[in-house]
């Protein structure tokens, strides 16, 4: 059995969700005896289609509206929470409700073992952190006495239901394995892809996700006052013809690609251009803060990365193989590529480096004749004398011969080992 707590836009769809795919019983709970009395009488405290009728059909059957928390949770396997986390007033999220409803679900535990599920959004750390530390001095044992998630939610207000019913991905952020297992197999009815990862990395997914949108909205607002500002520019017209790029469509979209960290972005097109409209708008009147932004981030990652490659290098043997000098895979062109700022600053630190490009060797080593590279014909010849190994573009032969690095220091820049196990 299930319980609920917390009965809004989350909660509600979340208990009637489950009812209706699970066949499960459901045991809700909401502190607002108003808003709980309104649900218990078959009405939707908000506007959210469909909710309304599935919840009458499930109300007293499947779904069982408690006057306490102990009543909702005594039956129950996983308890789900599904309360606010405001801002407050110094702009963190307020976790004020989390924490009263985990202190009350400890005090009503009689020694069975539950899952605790954070659906509602939390920053990364707080359930191995605040979350945990509320357990322990309740006298429990996080992940043994009683288990611990975070199952973020991604519907949309105004489709909550079919987001709920019909996910196209769910993330279970387990704090110990047996809470993992119990939620897989609670989701098992709603044939989707389960992604299992530590309780940091699924809070962390919900704010990527938020973020990129926020992101993208101000980033379109950021053109929109540019474009004004300089001026016969028609932005509704503009905005419409982006989204006949090809890479917006496709499953997983090609847009994907461009929202993937790395060692930064190069080539002859994205800094010339990111920097001309960045100027244009300066000339014009509207200083692009985004774009302002875009250009420090990408000066900042190569920075970033060159410092976790010195970090791991030994001072006895100041040598790095790197592997890739291409912007991107499949190109030799090396124009702004993030490999020569990155090479540089290692040079600056005395370090020796052995590079290999499958593409793009000679052009790099003509662009930037001043650097001093042993450049080499082959992946292994480049590695071969070094203990660290920087991979600055994700071809698709430093993955395939993933198996040649296992026993380097790998600074993985591009992301494209899954894990240090691929080694
Ligand atoms: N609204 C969305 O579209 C959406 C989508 C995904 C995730 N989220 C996240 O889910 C969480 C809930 O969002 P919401 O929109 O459902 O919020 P909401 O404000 O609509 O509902 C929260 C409910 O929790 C109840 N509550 C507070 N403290 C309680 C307690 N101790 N015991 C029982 N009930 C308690 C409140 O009375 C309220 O009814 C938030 O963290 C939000 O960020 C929201």
């Amino acid at each position: 059995m299930i319980a609920v707590i917390g009965l809004g836009f989350v909660g509600l769809t979340t208990a009637v969700g489950f009812a209706e795919v699970t066949g499960k019983k459901v045991f809700c709970y909401d502190i607002d005896k108003n808003r709980s009395d309104l649900i218990k009488s078959g009405i939707v405290p908000f506007h959210e289609p469909h909710l309304g009728e599935y919840l009458n059909k499930h109300l007293n059957k499947n779904i069982i509206i408690t006057e306490t928390i102990s009543q909702a949770i005594r039956e129950a396997e996983i308890i789900f929470l599904c309360v606010g986390t405001p801002c407050n007033d110094k702009g963190n999220a307020d976790l004020s409700y989390i924490t009263a409803a985990v202190n009350e679900i400890c005090a009503h535990l009689n020694g069975q073992y539950k899952v605790i599920t954070v659906k509602s959004t939390v920053p990364p750390a707080t359930i191995s952190h605040a979350v945990r530390k509320i357990v322990e001095e309740n006298g429990l044992k996080a992940g043994e006495d009683i288990g611990l998630a975070h199952n973020p939610e991604f519907l949309r207000e105004g489709k909550c239901w079919d987001d709920f019913v019909y996910p196209d991905r769910i993330v279970i952020g387990e704090y110990d394995k047996k809470s993992g297992d119990m939620l897989e197999n609670l989701y098992k009815p709603f044939n989707v892809k389960i992604y299992r990862v530590n309780a940091n990395t699924g809070e962390f997914i919900k704010y990527l996700s938020n973020t990129l949108l926020a992101t993208l909205i101000s980033w379109s607002n950021d053109m929109s006052m540019i474009a004004d500002a300089i001026g016969e520019i028609d932005i509704k017209a503009a905005f419409e013809i982006l989204h006949e790029d090809k890479r917006w469509s496709g499953s997983p979209a090609n847009m994907a690609s461009y929202a993937f960290p790395g060692c930064g972005f190069g080539g002859y097109c994205l800094p010339k251009d990111t920097q001309a409209l960045y100027s244009k708008g300066v000339e014009c009147g509207h200083e692009s803060l985004i774009l302002q932004s875009v250009i420090k981030i990408n000066e900042k990652i190569a920075e970033k990365t060159a410092h976790k490659i010195i970090s791991a290098v030994n001072n006895d043997d100041r040598k790095v193989a790197v592997l890739g000098l291409s912007f991107k895979p499949d190109s030799d062109d090396v124009r702004e590529t993030p490999a020569a700022a990155i090479i540089k600053r290692l040079c600056n630190e005395g370090i020796e480096i052995y590079a290999y490009d499958p593409l793009a060797n000679d052009v790099f080593k003509n662009k930037y004749i001043s650097l001093p590279i042993n450049y080499k014909a082959s992946m292994e010849e480049a590695i071969a004398n070094c203990s660290v190994v920087a991979v600055l573009t994700a071809w698709a032969e430093f993955k395939e011969k993933a198996e040649i690095l296992r026993d380097k220091t790998v600074i993985d820049g591009r992301y494209i080992y899954e894990k240090l196990g691929d080694f």
